[in-house]
């Protein structure tokens, strides 16, 4: 093969290689190109390499030379072109970030504006030396009527006004004794049964009745019990310690109202009431723990007296931060609830 006709299939190779790498937009395009033209095998170069032995013997340092440019050549521009492939897909995928600027904020949860409340009556009423004891909310009817000198035939039992369990019994009937309990005052009668007076607590958890929801009702809602049993307890100190609580939660210019009232467990009672809005709204009630209840736990009601009351937090949390319906504290509602 003469020297000018193999160095004109030279350029034309280089001119097509070229030509075909102008079109290329996808690597896979590329890679299947560069086996077109470099492939070790079949490929456009190695077929013409092929040719050189028919090349006269003194043309062929020239065509050889001319041989391996071609190759270098190809061989950079598809190098070219894979690295300009690799930086244009790092450009897409965006600018590096700035480790200098803000983060982005996470949106945080939080405690539910009653678990926030029951900390913070925790905490007034700790500073009045009141430690705190936990109940089951499941009671039996010991603890929730029998020791709080509440007898069988009182309407306070009636299953219309508790949530009683349906159990089975031993004869395949269903009996209710157990129910979730209505007050939590069932604590005061567990505490006072495992510990000697003189003794101060509070218990705050769930309770459960079978009322209708309105603004300041709902069928599970909390309590605080308070129990103080000592030596020459009185009501004055139960009016106190009522007081003296109400303004460290609800402020120095709330005004509290004390009415008789009646409690099987307590002798004599009060109801407490708070004015907000005009109205006067009852948070609690209270008293002197009757002697009955005193006796049936094994204390000695000659030598101890106590004073009792049972607050309703979510009134409390309501009138503090100005709540006006109870059913929004359970409505589930974020856009409610992150107020708080
Ligand atoms: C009692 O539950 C007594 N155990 C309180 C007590 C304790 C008296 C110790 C004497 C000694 P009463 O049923 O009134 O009392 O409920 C107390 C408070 O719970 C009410 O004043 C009110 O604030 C709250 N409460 C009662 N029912 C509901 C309800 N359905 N929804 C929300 N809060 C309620």
């Amino acid at each position: 093969m003469p020297l000018a006709q193999f160095l004109t299939a030279l350029d034309t190779i280089e001119a097509d290689a070229t030509s075909a790498l102008l079109s290329i937009q996808e690597a896979a395009q590329l890679e299947a190109a560069r086996v077109r033209f470099l492939g070790a095998k079949n490929g456009v170069m190695k077929d013409v390499q092929k040719q050189l032995g028919a090349i006269p013997v003194a043309d062929k340092p020239a065509a050889g030379k001319r041989l391996n440019e071609v190759k270098q050549s190809l061989q950079d521009a598809f190098d070219a072109a894979r690295d300009a492939m690799a930086s244009s897909v790092t450009k897409k995928s965006g600018p590096l970030p700035d480790p200098t600027l803000p983060g982005t904020p996470l949106r945080l949860g939080h405690l539910h504006p009653v678990t926030q409340t029951i900390e913070h009556l925790k905490e007034i009423m700790g500073r009045m030396g009141f430690t705190t004891a936990e109940g089951p909310e499941v009671e039996d009817p010991w603890h929730n009527f029998v020791a709080l000198n509440i007898p069988e035939d009182h309407p306070a039992r009636d299953p219309l006004d508790n949530f009683y369990l349906a159990t089975a019994s031993a004869s395949g009937g269903v009996e209710s004794a157990y129910l979730m309990r209505s007050q939590t005052s069932t604590v005061q009668i567990r505490v006072m049964e495992t510990t000697k007076p003189p003794l101060r607590i509070i218990s705050l958890g769930r309770v459960y009745r079978p009322d209708a929801p309105d603004a300041t009702h709902f069928p599970m809602f909390h309590q605080m019990e308070g129990l103080y049993v000592d030596s020459h307890v009185t009501m004055a100190n139960l009016k106190t310690v009522l007081r003296v609580f109400a303004t460290n939660y609800l402020g120095g210019d709330v005004e509290i109202r004390f009415r008789p009232s009646f409690f099987p467990f307590t002798e004599p009672s009060v109801e407490v009431d708070f004015f907000w809005n005009g109205n006067w709204i009852e948070f609690g009630g209270a008293g002197m723990v009757d002697p009955a209840v005193l006796t049936a736990v094994g204390y000695d009601a000659e030598q101890v007296s106590g004073f009792a009351f049972g607050l309703g937090v979510e009134r409390l949390c309501m009138r503090r931060h100005g709540i006006t319906d109870i059913r929004d504290l359970f409505s589930g509602d974020v856009r409610f609830l992150q107020q708080f």
